[in-house]
Order: structure tokens, then sequence, then C-alpha cells
């Protein structure tokens, strides 16, 4: 069974990948599972209307077309989720590759309240393409005292909540055979 996981920052070695470094080696543990990792540093997306030789929204797509479900990470950036994450979304399709899939929210953030804006933004663009956004999204708020500068979470509690995140992912993935043309059908007469 393949989950996916997007990093949702450009900061190879920042907070959120920390934060998804630890989701990652919780999903390991499984032998069930076959982790496939979106860093969007390995790929070239166009906006909306570009055109850009060589981009690779098809290889994306490809790579999402077959995963039993999908981890979000994302930093808050000025009140909302980063545009990295919107634009690898605009290049997922029209039906989305998001429809009719799991999808598990974590966002970090340097202020006391957390990511809950950008994940509050985030469910709602992921519900909006057809996605099952699982609820028990986490945010981790001062993410720059949760972790040391080597990626080792600090905080207990923030880390069992990451593991958390990752078994609930894995739990719902088992149980649910999602119909791959239903919720296509769905999106489309919503959109
Ligand atoms: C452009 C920018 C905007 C930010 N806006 C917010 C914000 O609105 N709220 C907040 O709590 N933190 C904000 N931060 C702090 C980031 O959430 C924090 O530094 C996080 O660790 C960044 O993760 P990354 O290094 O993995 O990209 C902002 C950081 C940047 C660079």
């Amino acid at each position: 069974m393949k989950i996916t996981t997007i990093l949702g920052s450009l900061n190879k070695n920042g907070s959120c990948a920390h934060a998804l470094n630890i989701v990652h080696d919780e999903l390991q543990k499984s032998d069930n599972i076959e982790l496939v990792i979106i860093d969007p540093n390995d790929y070239t997306l166009p906006f909306p209307g570009q055109s850009i030789p060589n981009s690779d929204e098809n290889k994306l797509q490809h790579l999402l077309s077959d995963v039993a479900g999908i981890i979000i990470s994302t930093p808050e950036y000025h009140g909302s989720f980063s545009s990295i994450v919107k634009l690898i979304i605009e290049n997922l399709g029209f039906p989305s590759m998001l429809a009719g899939k799991p999808v598990s929210l974590l966002g970090v953030a340097e202020g006391s309240i957390g990511a809950i804006k950008s994940l509050e933004q985030l469910r709602s663009v992921c519900s909006h393409v057809g996605s099952i956004v699982l609820p028990g999204p986490v945010s981790i708020p001062n993410v720059h005292s949760a972790f040391d500068k080597d990626g080792n979470c600090l905080d207990g509690k923030v880390e069992q909540r990451l593991r958390t995140l990752a078994n609930e992912m894995i739990k719902y993935a088992e149980k649910h055979i999602v119909p791959e043309h239903a919720l296509e059908e769905q999106v489309r007469e919503n959109l």
C-alpha cells in the first residue's frame, strides 16, 4: 500500500521537514507501506496558464494515481498554507488526483497559536477538490523550540501526535477501498 507525503516547504532542513521526518519514521515501521515522498524541490511546476518546457505535472499526477493516502505538510506563511502547496495542488489535475483519496494535514508555525489558519484553509481546498480530509490534523506551535537543529523532536507530546497522524492514516487507508470513479464524478458535479 502506497502512502505519499508532500513536503510543503522548499526548505529541506526546515521545521516542516523535521516534523514530516517523524511521520516518515513512523510510516516506515509498517511492512505494509511503500512510502512515496514528494519534495517540491524535485519538481518543476507551472502556475495555471503558464507553460514551462519539461515541467513535471504529469510525473506528479502519475505518482499520486495509485496511492492509498496522502499526508500534506505545510508551514504557516502569512496566515495561510504555503504557496508551494497550492502550486502542487494546482498541478494535480482537474479533476484532482486528490479526489476520493484520504488526506491528512500537518502544519507548523513559529507563533503560539500554531498553524490553525493554514490548516483550516488547506482543509477547505482539499475538500473542495474531493479529497477525504481525515480528522485530527496536527498543528505544531512555537515550532522553532520543538526541534533541535538536527531535527530531533524536543517535545514528546508533539512527537506522539506526529506518530499518531501516521498511524491513523495507515488505519484509514487499510480499511477503505475508494471506488475510483464515484468521487471523480462527484467532484465534477461540484465544480
Ligand atoms: C514568509 C514567512 C511567513 C511566515 N508567516 C508566519 C505566520 O503567519 N505565522 C506563524 O506562526 N509563523 C510564520 N512564519 C514562520 C514559519 O511558519 C516558521 O519559520 C516555519 O518553521 C517555517 O517552516 P520551514 O522552514 O520548514 O519552511 C513565517 C515564515 C516565513 C518565512
